[in-house]
């Protein structure tokens, strides 16, 4: 399962994300925000995302807010989740096959569309490394206790 969300500043994007991800076949949950006119605050979305995420080992999320910064931070502060803000297709797939990021988040006041779903995309289809980097994730785990 992959869960979205994002604010009024990321909600454009959003959107042309759930199109791709739906045209892939993938199960997508949109946890809002539900237009890009009403103001709402991005930790209150990071939080729903970084907690399904959480409780749900197997499910991935994207997170969109103005910059990706404020998601970034917000997502970050729950247990297990590494919530990689990504600006290129490369940090993308470092993101996946270093970080192994269970959560993407991107800016959508600062990324194309096109380069967007590239950055989607390469993330979906890259695979974690393992090895020296499970090492380093486990301890960042180390760190949440
Ligand atoms: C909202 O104006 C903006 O601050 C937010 O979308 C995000 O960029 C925060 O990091």
């Amino acid at each position: 399962m992959l869960v979205l969300a994002s604010d009024h500043g990321g909600f454009g994007l959003k959107e042309t994300l759930k199109e791709y991800l739906e045209s892939r076949n993938l199960q997508v949950e949109d946890m809002g925000t539900l237009d890009a006119d009403q103001s709402v605050d991005y930790p209150d979305f990071a939080a729903q995302v970084a907690e399904k995420v959480g409780n749900n080992p197997g499910s991935e999320g994207i997170l969109i807010c103005g910059t990706g910064i404020g998601m970034s931070i917000a997502a970050n502060k729950f247990p297990g989740i590494r919530a990689a803000l990504v600006h290129d297709r490369f940090t993308a797939r470092m993101a996946r096959e270093h970080n192994n990021a269970n959560i993407l988040v991107m800016g959508g006041r600062v990324l194309e569309t096109d380069a967007a779903l590239e950055m989607v995309q390469t993330w979906l289809d890259s695979k974690f490394e393992g090895d020296r980097h499970q090492r380093r994730l486990d301890k960042i785990a180390q760190l949440e206790k």
